[in-house]
């Protein structure tokens, strides 16, 4: 099965750009990106100048739930903080119990069609969480829900194990059973997968997340960090302590913060779409990539904080918000986030790369960020084969 894709601009993913060249593709694989010559092809796409570049790979997503949070988004509305609503027994927690209540089965056929929705958008790889479960059996199921669906998708699924998501009420144990019970669990079904957690007021404190992470790392699983959301509780620095792959939000940081992570292996993963839709707080992508940051933006697709999966908005966003640049931001949802998740397989239209790529429908890659609210993506190539 081989692929030609004519007449592109060819953005790399790198930063490089490739004024007109053709993509070849063979089975899943780019086998040539270059001056037009003419090869025998199952199927030749004509690209006319149009933006040809890698999928997107959406490095942070709770893109699997139940239910919706449409009454409580009329509360965010009138200024209630995202915080309080989960004080009060909302938010995430809202979420779990919609979440318990629905079958693995219904669960992998929601997260099915959001990822249709993702492909068309011309995201090809995306990280997905658990975490609405906050228990053993209802967090397994989250995480088999998500297998189920990846299995039927053309793009690829990262499971993360996020175990430290919330506490409940009357459930003064619940830390010790994640850790003593949910995590081991986990690991003997799905051995080496992420751990995460939600270091916070009012979710994961400190303390706990040290014991979690630490148990993690024993048993061989990466870590991952949601920390410096709202407060600055000593996430960020338990995370490069322990040699996270990342942290996740970063709109607490101060600039000392920034340049800390940026001068660690450590990933900052930043998510737009939350401040956007919630309090108009915004990290400071600037600052973190001047210090030498490694840098991924995500959706953080979830009922509550971001209700979108589009990462064309997200680089519209973070133009705007994160004061970077269209260039830094394609390549913060291509080449970097593949490094991120540990994917060196994609992320770049070069040779050898798996063939995962996007054709736009502009003929500039700086129109990517500078519209907003449409589908830019025209043509979809996820494992050599268009899905889209
Ligand atoms: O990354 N902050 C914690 N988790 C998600 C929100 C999840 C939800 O509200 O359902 C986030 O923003």
């Amino acid at each position: 099965m081989s692929l030609v894709i004519r007449g592109a601009r060819v953005v790399v993913g790198d930063g490089t750009v490739l004024p007109r060249a053709d993509v070849h593709m063979k089975d899943d694989r780019i086998v040539t990106v270059g001056a037009h010559t003419p090869v025998s092809s199952d199927t030749v796409i004509e690209a006319f100048g149009r933006v040809l570049m890698p999928g997107f790979i959406d490095a942070h997503t709770h893109a699997l739930w139940a239910g919706n949070r449409l009454d409580e988004y009329e509360q965010v509305q009138r200024g209630v903080a995202y915080l309080d609503i989960l004080e009060a027994g909302g938010g995430i927690l809202a979420t779990v119990r919609a979440v318990r209540d629905m079958s693995e089965a219904r669960l992998a056929e929601n997260l099915r069609r959001r990822l249709s929705v993702m492909l068309e958008g011309g995201t090809t790889t995306v990280e997905v969480k658990s975490g609405y479960g906050l228990t053993t059996e209802h967090e397994l199921k989250m995480l088999r829900a998500i297998r189920r669906a990846a299995q039927e998708f053309a793009g690829t699924v990262i499971p993360t194990a996020l175990l430290g998501h919330t506490l409940e009420a009357g459930r003064p144990g619940l830390v010790d059973e994640v850790i003593d019970e949910t995590l081991p669990a986990v690991h003997a079904e799905f051995p080496g997968i992420a751990v995460d957690a939600f270091c916070e007021k009012g979710a994961w404190s400190l303390a706990d997340c040290r014991r979690l992470f630490e148990k993690a790392r024993s048993l061989g699983h990466v870590i991952r960090v949601h920390t410096d959301q709202f407060t600055r509780l000593g996430g960020l620095d338990l995370a490069l302590e322990l040699g996270a792959m990342s942290v996740d939000h970063l709109e607490a940081s101060t600039l000392d913060d920034l340049k800390k992570l940026a001068h660690s292996r450590t990933f900052g993963v930043m998510l737009p779409a939350t401040g956007f839709h919630t309090d108009r707080r915004y990290a400071n992508g600037r600052a973190f990539l001047d210090a030498g940051g490694k840098l991924a933006l995500a959706s953080n697709c979830n009922p509550g904080s971001a209700p979108t999966s589009s990462i064309p908005f997200v680089v519209a966003l973070a133009i705007r918000h994160l004061g970077i640049t269209n260039q830094e931001a394609i390549q913060a949802v291509t080449s970097s986030a593949a490094e991120l998740l540990g994917l060196t397989d994609r992320g770049r239209v070069a040779e050898g790369y798996r063939a995962d790529l996007v054709v736009l429908r502009h003929s500039d890659e700086r129109q990517l960020g500078y519209e907003f609210g449409g589908n830019p993506v025209d043509v979809v190539v996820a494992g050599g084969k268009v899905v889209a």
